[in-house]
């Protein structure tokens, strides 16, 4: 998507299958900021500025984002390939990157179900784009403070059976919302819909203590991103209540079953994005 000097509110869409989607240029979009932390191209020069004040307090902000997308990724191999997960509700889902979650999925199992969600209007009509020829993998807008529109939806219907064991992923998500918004009660609600043998996925940042997790926490709130994105490790271990975690637990991201891809592997600064997977008893 291009970004032409004084663009305002704009339709989104593809040739592939054109949508009406309203893209607000002026404002910051969480999945956008992201995008560009991960080099990708849909982004405005709002995000662009948002992100560049998390870059300049702190220089790694980058590697949290790549270093998170390399734990998801490892994550689906597990689901997939270790515990025989067949289906995925991959909620704030983002914008299509580089190994999406449907593509390490299905390299693994041809038959998984992948169900993307995200409430920015934007992922919907870049993943309509990209999956208009696949039918086991579906992208819906929704949001996850209201799960039962997730899980009523009819394309989550159509493939995900939620009597069988399924996974859902809250990659970068709870870290968004606000203690009022009660992100607990929200990894609650999720962790009552899996049956047993089924799976969540948590990653956030991670307040640390150290001065830089406050300076980006700062920078975070300050552009959009939420007030409360930097969470102790001891207030995110509860999303996993009743849950056993899978090895090697509720780690930073380079040092959950790290692989050849994780970006300059012993850098302290990834302390700051955590990651786990719980599975149900
Ligand atoms: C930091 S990105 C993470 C993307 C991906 N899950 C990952 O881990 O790489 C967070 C995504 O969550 C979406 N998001 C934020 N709040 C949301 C909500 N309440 N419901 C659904 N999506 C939300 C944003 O639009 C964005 O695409």
């Amino acid at each position: 998507m291009t970004d032409p000097a004084g663009a305002g509110r704009r339709q989104a869409g593809s040739a592939a299958q054109p949508d009406l989607v309203d893209v607000n240029t002026d404002e910051v979009s969480i999945a956008r900021v992201y995008d560009y932390c991960l080099d990708g191209k849909d982004n405005f020069a709002v995000d662009r500025a948002a992100a560049q004040a998390m870059i300049e307090a702190v220089p790694e902000t980058p590697l949290l984002a790549k270093a998170n997308r390399c734990f998801l990724r490892a994550a689906v191999r597990h689901l997939v390939g270790e515990a025989g997960i067949r289906q995925i509700v991959d909620i704030g889902s983002g914008l299509p990157t580089a190994g999406n979650v449907h593509e390490i999925a299905q390299e693994i199992a041809s038959d998984v179900r992948v169900v993307y969600v995200d409430n920015d209007p934007i992922v919907l009509a870049h993943g309509r784009a990209l999956l208009a020829t696949d039918n086991r993998t579906t992208v819906i807008q929704g949001d996850l403070r209201e799960a039962d529109a997730i899980f009523d939806h009819p394309e989550t219907r159509r493939l995900v059976d939620t009597t069988e064991p399924f996974a859902v992923l809250l990659g970068g998500i709870l870290m968004h919302l606000e203690d009022e918004e009660d992100p607990e009660g929200v990894a609650a609600g999720i962790r009552e819909r899996l049956p047993s043998g089924g799976y969540l996925l948590v990653s956030n940042t991670c307040d640390t203590g150290e001065p830089r997790a406050r300076e980006l926490a700062k920078a975070f709130a300050e552009n959009g991103m939420g007030n409360r994105c930097f969470r102790s490790w001891e207030e995110q271990i509860r999303y996993f209540d009743g849950l056993e975690l899978v090895e090697p637990g509720l780690v930073p991201n380079n040092r959950w079953r790290p692989g050849p891809d994780v970006p300059d592997p012993d850098n302290p600064a990834h302390a700051l994005h955590i990651g786990g997977l719980g599975r149900k008893p």
